[in-house]
């Protein structure tokens, strides 16, 4: 808990290249400094050890076929990725490096299905996580790691040493490849002493992220002097000093080049510790430091004792005053839209990232609050490629704020009804068609909680750079009290989407999200707002029209007339159209699941899929509806087709 811990050293290490001439021997310095597992388990196990694997080896192939010290490695095969890292210091060989590497991925596996890990040797550090890492610096957790013995006499030591880590603290950074070793000779009356200090970053921080992170470092290690060993660890950075040899002397690094002016004074000032430590004076102030460091009191207390990193793959709390100068004090020109659960923001945080904001319109009480913190635990740990990340989130008052990964696209209602109308092709269409199926089968069938998403439309599908779909706004209908849950008017523009079974009799189910991904389908192959009439059919409704042209096998007739017809087969449109068709049907048992939608999507050709029955369809003004929608038994498709009744567009 405290920042100075004593290290007690469970490997005797041998420096066997000071002592064997022709460097025989090998020391992969496995002598471990920290480890974490996080709190939180990957989801879908299989998937998760199947990209654990495969970086492990990616990361070990890099380190011994190319010679590497340093190696990121990532993997995103369905629902739980894993990123990883590892480095090795750089005065380890490649077969020690790798026996270091080795050693922490046996140690790192003990943290089982852990969904971010980590384990820092003396020699060479492993990390993974659900998501990227790469480019942090410092973190909360950061801790400085002390020997159990003082060096005498300790006013030079000090001066010495501080001076060694404030050189590699400010040359490191500018190095090619973040590593630095150098030793210093400190020349005391009855034997000399040499002080070894290595810093390292991970390549991938920023120049800045190896500087803060190295001062972080620094004022951490300072504490263990006089000490004859210190260590700093943290998520971007490592920083050690010793008495002892623990790398080749051959092999320093000449800082000279890479230190600023300034270093001449404090020099001076060792010299003058020198001189001063040279006489009889210093049995009095080894006395009184000996005096000093053992009433000394335990420094200021940080929290944990581990890296927090790791810990940290919950839902992180923000604070209220960052995100509110973030959005500019949540600003029109910040907002980004408006939404069926509040107003979503963009936000510039400090550190550059951009994420958006969602202020719930949701009025907080006591209980609210409790189930508020229970859920967004539970969204945080959604991780799926379809489906937007949950970064965070934050309450003040009455105010409760989600942050999620902002999506530079916006969503998919603009690419089809709005201003880019148009612009997306039939293979973007059928990626978000796939993606946004894949999604929904991870919410209902292999997240461990069932979450059916309630407000599946084309304003909560957001698209990736790449024009991938990213599900929003999933979970939070489990937020609203029971009895607001169906027919209020928050869904009430939009029942378009919402099955018939829920919007009349509230029966909810996961079936509810499998009829909206109809509608969406539909809407996506035609470019037509399934709410909307088009001038040239006569008054029908998209759903009403893609029934009627698949029983007279027109399917092609519903495609969006922007699309290129030689950029797509009519085959495929076929299959996608009676897909959706399927999803769509009035009874909630005739639905296929959302898995079998997407085997569906992936088999090869339309035709043998059941018997559709006829959809309901729903009045314009959507607030009757004239269907009879009791009738969800689905016997047989010539029963349920018949007792429902159409209702004409007006
Ligand atoms: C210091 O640590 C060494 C092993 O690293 C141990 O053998 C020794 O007993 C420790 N000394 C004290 C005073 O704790
Ligand atoms: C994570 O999994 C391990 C073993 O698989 C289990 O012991 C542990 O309780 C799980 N932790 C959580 C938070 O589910
Ligand atoms: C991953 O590697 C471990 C250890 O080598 C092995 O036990 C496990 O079966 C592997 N899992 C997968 C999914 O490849
Ligand atoms: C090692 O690297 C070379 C090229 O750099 C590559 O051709 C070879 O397949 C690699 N071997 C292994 C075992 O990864
Ligand atoms: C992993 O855990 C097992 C049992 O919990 C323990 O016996 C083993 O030593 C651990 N391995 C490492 C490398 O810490
Ligand atoms: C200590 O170092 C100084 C200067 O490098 C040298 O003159 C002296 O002989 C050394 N003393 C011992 C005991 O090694
Ligand atoms: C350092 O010394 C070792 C043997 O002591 C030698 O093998 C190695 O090549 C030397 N390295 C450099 C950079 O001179």
């Amino acid at each position: 808990m405290m920042n100075k811990k004593k290290l007690t050293v469970l490997t005797i290490n041998i420096w066997w290249w000071a002592c064997v001439m022709g460097g025989v021997g090998a020391n992969p310095q496995i002598n471990l400094l920290n480890e974490g597992c996080s709190q939180y388990n990957a989801t879908s196990l299989s998937d998760f050890y199947t990209n654990l694997n495969a970086t492990f080896s990616d990361l070990r192939a890099q380190l011994l076929n190319g010679s590497k010290h340093f190696a990121t490695a990532q993997q995103a095969k369905g629902s739980d990725p894993v990123y990883a890292m590892t480095q090795c210091r750089n005065y380890l060989s490649t077969a020690d490096c790798v026996s270091c590497f080795s050693a922490a991925v046996s140690q790192i596996r003990n943290c089982s299905a852990a969904n971010g890990a980590r384990v820092i040797y003396d020699g060479c550090f492993l990390r993974y996580e659900s998501s990227s890492f790469f480019d942090q610096s410092t973190l909360p957790g950061n801790v400085g790691l002390c020997g159990n013995q003082t060096e005498s006499p300790a006013t030079t030591f000090t001066a010495a040493a501080e001076e060694l880590l404030m050189d590699l603290q400010v040359a490191t950074p500018k190095i090619n490849g973040f590593f630095a070793e150098t030793s210093k000779e400190i020349v005391s009356g009855s034997a000399n002493q040499t002080i070894y200090g290595v810093a390292q970053c991970a390549e991938t921080t920023s120049e800045t992220g190896c500087q803060d992170c190295l001062k972080v470092a620094y004022t951490n290690v300072q504490s263990c002097l006089p000490d004859t060993d210190g260590r700093a660890v943290d998520a971007g950075c490592f920083l050690r000093y010793s008495t002892t040899s623990f790398f080749p002397d051959n092999q320093t690094t000449n800082l000279a080049p890479f230190l600023g002016k300034g270093s001449n004074s404090r020099k001076k000032a060792i010299i003058i510790g020198v001189v001063v430590g040279g006489g009889g004076l210093i049995f009095l102030i080894v006395g009184f430091l000996i005096y000093f460091t053992l009433s000394r009191k335990p420094k200021k207390v940080r929290r944990g004792d581990i890296l927090g990193a790791t810990e940290l793959q919950g839902p992180v709390n923000y604070q209220y005053k960052d995100l509110k100068s973030a959005t500019a004090n949540f600003s029109e020109e910040n907002k980004l839209g408006e939404g069926g659960f509040g107003d979503v923001y963009k936000a510039t945080l400090n550190n550059g990232k951009t994420v958006a904001v969602k202020r719930l319109a949701i009025l907080q009480s006591d209980r609210a609050q409790t189930s508020f913190e229970n859920e967004v635990k539970l969204i945080s740990n959604v991780h799926h490629r379809n489906l937007i990340r949950l970064l965070g989130c934050c309450s003040k008052g009455p105010e409760l704020l989600l942050i999620y990964e902002y999506m530079a696209n916006n969503s998919l209602d603009k690419f089809l009804f709005g201003q880019k109308r148009g612009s997306l092709n039939w293979k973007q269409r059928n990626d978000i068609i796939v993606g946004t199926a894949r999604g929904l089968a991870y919410l209902h069938e292999e997240f461990h909680v069932c979450i059916i998403h309630r407000d599946i439309k084309p304003s909560n599908i957001l698209l990736d750079d790449t024009f991938q779909p990213r599900i929003a706004d999933f979970g939070l209908a489990r937020l609203l009290p029971e009895d607001q849950t169906h027919l209020s008017t928050r869904f009430a523009g939009t029942l378009g989407y919402t099955a018939p079974e829920y919007a009349i009799h509230g029966q909810l189910s996961e079936k509810v999200d499998t009829y909206s991904y109809g509608v969406v389908v539909l809407e996506i192959v035609s470019g037509q707002k399934s709410s909307e009439i088009k001038s040239d059919t006569m008054g029908e409704f998209l759903l009403e029209k893609a029934w009627k042209l698949y029983e007279t096998d027109r399917h092609s007739e519903l495609v969006d007339e922007t699309l290129d017809p030689s950029d797509y087969e009519a085959e495929d449109v076929k299959k996608i159209i009676e897909i959706a068709l399927m999803c769509t049907q009035s009874s909630a048992a005739l639905r296929p699941t959302m898995s079998e939608v997407v085997v569906l999507l992936k088999s090869a050709r339309s035709g043998d899929y059941r018997q559709l029955t006829r959809p309901v369809f729903i009045d314009s003004d959507h607030k009757r509806v004239r269907a009879d929608t009791s009738t969800s038994t689905g016997t047989s498709s010539s029963n349920a087709t018949a007792s429902i009744s159409q209702v004409s567009g007006r």
